[in-house]
């Protein structure tokens, strides 16, 4: 596996792998790999001739005041963890080096500013400047993203298709402990107490489509009930809201394709999950 650590050389590589006619799957990820990466970057492996995974903590896509300086970083357990899972490369740029001194932002307008952009509405413009940069530099084929960010795979998605970068984003499914609370790196940041009241989110999105399947069309009354169950384990709530899934536009009365998304704090984590309903 080559470790590969500036933009240059990373360019150089997917040239020779492309002229050799190899395709190239990525799975950009921040490293602090778990279980949902591992996912990702299986279905990747499955199907491309060769494998990136990048790893870089993007300072772009976090506010001053949010968790950068104490994300996880383990880039000894990271390296082992794609090496057993057959990364032909791993993309690991020097902290800012891959996103400093550039003065160009990708954004997605209107998109970048719901859910979560309304409490952190410089965080879309950082993902997709780094995510437009890493499909420019690896000159990836396809792009595997997992559906636990729905709304950062709907604007990437977005913004493939608005600029024709030529690379297909797959989305993958949410993978989840076996209590069912989905998988982030952002979950080793819970005490025990906090980890059983982090489910609320599973057990609220639950509620939601038992409510949708005895027939419940509002989606008021829907996220109302969602809210309850998140208050009730002292949860302070960012949103809870039914959208559109390829617009994220919020949806009223339920009659069609329809996903319901959920952000509240847990202490001091903020946790996000989302399904359809
Ligand atoms: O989902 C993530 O880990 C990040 O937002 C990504 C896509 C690697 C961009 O920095």
């Amino acid at each position: 596996m080559d470790i590969i650590r500036s933009a240059d050389s990373m360019a150089e590589w997917s040239r020779k792998a492309r002229l050799a006619g190899k395709t190239i799957g990525l799975v950009p990820t921040m490293g602090a790999l778990h279980q949902g990466h591992i996912s990702l970057i299986n279905k990747a492996r499955r199907e491309n001739d060769l494998l990136v995974v990048s790893i870089f903590v993007n300072p772009l896509q976090f506010a001053p005041g949010e968790d950068y300086a104490r994300y996880p970083r383990d880039e000894e357990r990271d390296l082992s963890i794609t090496g057993k899972a057959g990364a032909d490369a791993v993309f690991t740029p020097d902290a800012g080096s891959f996103s400093e001194g550039e003065k160009t932002i990708i954004s997605v307008p209107g998109m970048n500013k719901l859910l979560c952009g309304e409490s952190r509405p410089t965080h879309f413009d950082g993902v997709t400047t780094v995510v437009a940069k890493l499909f420019n530099v690896t000159g990836a084929n396809k792009a595997y993203f997992g559906e636990k960010d729905f709304q950062q795979l709907v604007i990437v998605k977005r913004m493939v298709s608005d600029l024709r970068i030529p690379v297909e984003v797959v989305g993958c499914p949410t993978i989840r402990e076996s209590d069912g609370l989905a998988m982030s790196s952002r979950n080793r940041y819970l005490d025990a107490d906090e980890r059983i009241r982090g489910l609320s989110l599973r057990s609220g999105i639950l509620e939601a489509q038992r409510m949708v399947k005895e027939g419940i069309r509002e989606a008021n009354k829907i996220e109302e009930s969602v809210k309850k169950i998140l208050n009730e384990a002292n949860l302070t709530i960012d949103y809870v809201s039914i959208c559109h899934p390829d617009t994220l536009n919020k949806i009223d009365h339920l009659d069609g394709p329809a996903r319901i998304l959920v952000a509240a704090k847990v202490g001091k984590t903020r946790l996000i999950d989302n399904d359809s309903v």
